[in-house]
């Protein structure tokens, strides 16, 4: 078995692989080779330079975070993660009204469609799901080539018709794009559960008592199963991502069902409950994918777009070897300033699924933005928009927080003076709610968000992670 310490250096070699490969159409020779050399690498142990947080609270133990400097594609891996099952079936949630946890997750390929490619919208499962959009009204926009402004120039023209985010950051309905209180950070991480999620980011959440919201990849989750229960169980907030991790707007209305219906349903295997919320991968949302995300009682969620642009952390761009980890420090740094010029609170894009990735979160840009002057209050993205924490799922849900605009589902928040209709639909939050997102320039400089991490060729990152998600499925 490949050592699950390969995964995120491999993963992060593949994405790297997939940004300058210009056209994409690596064979599965070469695939299998770098496969081959990531199994083979030693997995190698602490670097031991970096400092050690002590084991917290609700942390289950310490992590080492190697320096700033070292932080660069092709740093040594670090400890292998331990995945040690910690919650068992029937334990139960401190959600309020949660079910217990179901009997434990068997991966079983045949009861799923194949892991990081757009599931096939035949099956009786799609066909079930579809019936949600019965008697909704569907805005008919056509399919974009691939969810990038600047390979669809028909598209990129209606962007604002379309209200579609990547093309011109346009934001509308109930779109969560901000928290509404002033200097308040919604934290959330995307595209995982992965072994490092759990090895250092919930230790560090823990130890800070800190809350975040996962939004997760439903191939992800059916491979690391105890990942997500962990996620969930220290209190974490949990959202669909798509089963894929592919443009939405790309797709037709079947093809974005079955993504988002794989993945509430995977979601709810391993927990018991369903998330009535969503993240569209790259932030690639327009009128038609929020109809179908409404309807099929998801709320969707992107980051902000402040003064200086959207809210991306680029750590992604770390992994992918076009920053250095100081680089996007400095990036973070300026977002942090942007953050205390908007008159709302932020979300931005960060991830977990690289080992990267969680290094820069647990070891700088969580603790940039709570010793920053002014300091910034870090909560989930749910709690920021004082939602009661059970509508946040539709097991346990009192308030439907999808078919409604308010951003406080309770009435628990009287300090929120700025929630309400207004903040959640956007309205108050620079560049969102149906304006332009600013630095909307021509071209391909207008995508917002990770779009680099889809470009040039969506498809192969997908038969890399579809190669990787084979050789980890069952791992755990
Ligand atoms: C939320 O508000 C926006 C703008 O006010 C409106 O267009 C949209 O239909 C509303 N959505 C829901 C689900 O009520
Ligand atoms: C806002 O972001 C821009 C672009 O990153 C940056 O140049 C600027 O310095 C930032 N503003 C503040 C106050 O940090
Ligand atoms: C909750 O807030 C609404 C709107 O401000 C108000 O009408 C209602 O009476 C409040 N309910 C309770 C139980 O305080
Ligand atoms: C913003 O983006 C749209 C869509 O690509 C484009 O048509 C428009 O010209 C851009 N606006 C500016 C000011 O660059």
């Amino acid at each position: 078995m490949l050592p699950v310490s390969a995964l995120s250096a491999l993963l992060a070699a593949s994405l790297s692989f997939d940004l300058v490969n210009a056209h994409g159409h690596d064979d599965h020779a070469q695939l299998h080779k770098r496969l081959a050399a990531a199994a083979a690498a030693p997995s190698s142990p602490a670097a031991g330079t970096g400092t050690t947080a002590a084991a917290g609270a609700a942390g289950t133990g310490s992590y080492t975070v190697p320096p700033l400097a070292s932080i660069t594609s092709g740093m040594p891996a670090g400890p292998t993660p331990t995945l040690a099952t910690t919650f068992t079936p029937g334990a139960v949630p401190s959600l309020s009204g949660a079910p217990p946890l179901p009997s434990a997750f068997v991966f079983n390929a045949a009861d799923w469609p194949a892991l990081d490619v757009i599931p096939p919208t035949d099956s009786a499962e799609v066909q079930e799901w579809m019936k949600e959009l019965d008697g909704v009204d569907i805005p008919n926009i056509t399919p974009t080539v691939d969810g990038s402004c600047a390979n669809d120039a028909q598209a990129a023209a209606q962007a604002q018709q379309r209200g579609w985010w990547t093309c011109g950051g346009y934001t509308s309905g109930n779109d969560i794009v901000a928290c509404p209180d002033k200097l308040t950070w919604g934290v959330s991480f995307d595209d995982g559960p992965a072994p490092y999620s759990k090895l250092k980011l919930l230790n560090y959440l823990g130890d800070h008592k800190l809350s975040a919201t996962f939004f997760v990849v439903g191939s992800r989750v059916v491979s690391f199963p105890q990942i997500l229960i962990a996620e969930y169980m220290a209190g974490h907030e949990i959202s669909v991502h798509t089963w894929s991790h592919h443009p939405l707007t790309a797709m037709t209305n079947e093809q974005i069902v079955a993504e988002l219906g794989w993945t509430r349903k995977a979601i709810q295997a391993v927990l018991g409950v369903t998330p009535t919320t969503m993240r569209a991968p790259f932030g690639d949302i327009d009128n038609r994918v929020r109809a179908i995300s409404n309807a099929m009682g998801l709320r969707p969620i992107i980051w902000t777009t402040g003064p200086g642009g959207p809210f991306d952390t680029n750590d992604w761009r770390v992994a992918g070897g076009l920053h250095t980890g100081v680089e996007q420090l400095g990036i973070f740094e300026s977002l942090l300033g942007n953050a205390t010029l908007i008159d709302t609170g932020f979300i931005v894009l960060e991830h977990d699924l690289f080992e990267i990735t969680v290094d820069l979160a647990v070891g700088y840009t969580l603790d940039a933005a709570q010793s920053h002057n002014p300091a910034f209050k870090l909560e989930s993205i749910g709690r920021c928009m004082n939602f009661a924490p059970n509508d946040l799922y539709k097991e346990t849900a009192t308030t439907d927080i999808v078919n409604s605009n308010s951003s406080s589902s309770s009435n628990s928040s009287s300090t929120s003076t700025s929630s309400g209709s207004k903040s959640s639909s956007g309205t108050k939050s620079t560049g969102a709610s149906g304006s332009k997102a600013s630095g909307n320039t021509t071209g391909a400089a207008s995508d917002n968000g990770a779009a680099g991490l889809r470009l040039p060729s969506t498809a192969f990152a997908g038969v890399v992670a579809a190669a990787v998600a084979a050789v980890f499925a069952g791992f755990l």
